[in-house]
């Protein structure tokens, strides 16, 4: 379970993209792995026959969920062979690995007919070592993908969300020096924002190295001497301009060991929280969020491209938003990138969603590998300034044990950024007409999130303005989810749900922006979400037809009443 990879690929002069049209085999009856699909056998003779080609079928393209890609696949959860040959040249005492950015659910691989490697977790990255197996010339890569759901799985059997199966992010051929850089960190160092801090490590080292760490622009170009497990940390004094929604500055740094090279983009700032108030770079910052599922609506897939990303990115930006919330999973590192770029801060987040069998130990075990999988990811990503660990899980012995472990771990791996999880288990108190909230988890996080859906799931009880939230006050509080559904187009009286009408959906929006000026320690809001997405939770069949119709835009694009209402609110924050 969980493998360690190699960092950013795409700065990697070695890594050759592995996208394209793949063979594919659909495999209800799980009779590949019996019939030995991964050999990829032809007949040798006459009287021979083999019950499976990969030649002359489907194709399937990656990156891409394969639901999307033909009708008979829409539903379809299990399993699901890919194979595609491609040419490589062994250079003498490399390292040669395949990386994956994602696939969901589970994958095993194998190189000409030899298990390289399995993998559980629909979105981090993770890559195998296939030297010993690759030759020179033609190479056969197979790989079985599941999209089956899992009582034990993360996310477990139900979620809101389409299951999305398949390669659905980008694959490389890497093909390293011996001796390389495998993991680094570059960031200010906690609490400083004049000293760049970090470690490097390399794979292949079994002495001291001299690797060479380059910021131009900051006029550092510093060798540092690794010790003989090729690890180095680094302190180095500097003054960089800091990242901001306003200036999201980020530079251009490299990191060489002889031959090996690998360059990034990254941001320098500092978050932390203090009472009440996140604090960005020391000044106290509003996060004006929204919350959206990695997937294209028009496409009606998942989003993988850097053109999808850019895509997203843009409607987040019209918005006025300065913070997004990636739900309910790690989404692909364009999205994060492309965020980055565009000043976005961002929330993070492993799929402890709902449902989840704390009490089984594999869970937690597998909600760690996840975790260290996106913090190992994106620990450079300036934009990343909270780690969520969960949402909306039910208070348990064995989920807050889970969780408060989960969050331990999250500041051990990475003690720079904010803790967070998604709650919606506060309570209301109706002779004081006040929210209250009662969880050990919320007592151990830096900043609470509040998914809340009043005015539709829960009816308001008093007048919005009556309305009074007493939870978690010593902390910061984003409302990281609220709204409620409307079909675009579908005109209705402004005080009725059951017409999914715009104009009750914008009626929310107005009654909640206005109980959240009785929020004394509101620091964020992130409305419930960007745009409609499939899920098959949404039966109703005049109005959902499989879509959840919380979108301020609908899946075609256009922009509901309760946009403006969102915009508005920004625009005067
Ligand atoms: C929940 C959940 C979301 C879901 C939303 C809804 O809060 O976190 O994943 O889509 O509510 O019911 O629409």
């Amino acid at each position: 379970m969980g493998q360690s990879f190699m960092m950013n690929p795409y700065g990697c002069k070695d890594a050759h993209s592995l996208n394209g049209k793949w063979n594919a085999i659909i495999d209800l009856y799980s009779r590949g792995e019996p019939m030995k699909f991964y050999q990829n056998r032809k007949p040798e003779k006459k009287s021979q026959f083999i019950e499976y080609t990969f030649d002359g079928g489907l194709r399937l393209d990656v990156p891409g969920d394969f639901n999307s890609q033909i009708p008979e696949l829409k539903y379809y959860e299990g399993n699901v062979w890919y194979q595609r040959f491609f040419e490589a040249k062994k250079s003498l005492g490399n390292r040669q690995f395949i990386y994956f950015a994602g696939v969901s659910y589970e994958a095993a691989v194998w190189l000409n007919g030899k298990e390289i490697g399995r993998h559980e977790g629909g979105f981090t990255p993770f890559q195998f070592d296939v030297t010993e197996h690759l030759v020179d010339g033609k190479n056969d890569l197979i790989v079985l993908v599941n999209n089956n759901r899992r009582v034990d799985g993360i996310p477990a059997m139900n979620f809101d969300w389409w299951n999305y199966g398949g390669i659905l992010r980008d694959v490389f051929f890497i093909d390293r020096p011996s001796t390389h850089v495998h993991d680094y960190k570059v960031q200010l160092k906690k609490g400083e924002s004049k000293i760049i801090a970090g470690y490097v490590q390399l794979r292949g080292a079994t002495s001291p190295q001299k690797v060479q760490l380059t910021i131009n622009e900051l006029g550092i170009q510093q060798v540092l001497t690794t010790n003989t497990q090729g690890y180095v940390a680094f302190e180095i004094p500097a003054t960089p301009e800091l990242w901001s929604p306003q200036s999201p500055r980020i530079y251009d740094i490299s990191i060489a060991v002889g031959h090996d090279r690998v360059s990034d983009e990254i941001g320098f700032r500092t978050i932390e929280v203090k009472g009440a108030d996140i604090l960005l770079n020391g000044k106290s910052v509003f996060l004006k969020g929204i919350n959206f599922h990695e997937e294209i609506p028009q496409r009606k897939g998942r989003a993988y491209s850097e053109a999808d990303a850019a895509m997203i990115i843009s409607e987040v930006k019209a918005l006025g938003c300065n913070f997004v919330r990636t739900a309910h999973y790690p989404q692909n590192e364009h999205i994060v990138r492309v965020a980055e770029k565009a000043g976005l801060m961002i929330w993070e987040e492993i799929p402890l969603w709902q449902g989840i069998e704390f009490s089984n130990p594999a869970i937690l075990k597998k909600a760690e590998t996840m975790l260290r999988e996106m913090v190992y990811r994106d620990k450079n990503r300036a934009g990343v300034i909270i780690w969520s660990v969960a949402n909306e899980t039910s208070p348990s012995d064995y989920r807050d044990q889970t969780l408060t472990d989960l969050v331990s771990l999250t500041r051990s791996l990475d003690d720079t950024r904010l803790v967070s999880a998604a709650f919606d288990n506060m309570r209301y108190n109706k002779e004081t007409s006040t929210f209250y909230i009662k969880d050990k988890v919320s007592e151990v996080v830096d900043v609470v999130g509040m998914n809340k859906y009043m005015g539709w799931y829960n009816p308001f009880r008093d007048e919005p303005k009556n309305i009074k939230w007493d939870v978690a006050t010593d902390k910061p509080l984003i409302m990281s989810e609220f709204g409620g559904e409307a079909l675009y187009g579908q005109r209705g009286p402004a005080d009725v749900a059951h017409h999914w009408s715009e104009d009750y959906q914008e009626t929310i929006y107005r009654q909640n922006y206005r109980m959240f000026e009785n929020i004394p320690n509101l620091r964020g809001t992130s409305p419930w979400v960007l745009f409609d997405f499939r899920s098959p939770y949404r039966c109703h069949q005049t109005y959902q037809n499989g879509w959840n119709r919380k979108g301020l835009i609908s899946d075609k694009g256009q922009r509901k009443k309760a946009w403006q209402v969102v915009k508005d609110f920004y625009e005067k924050r």
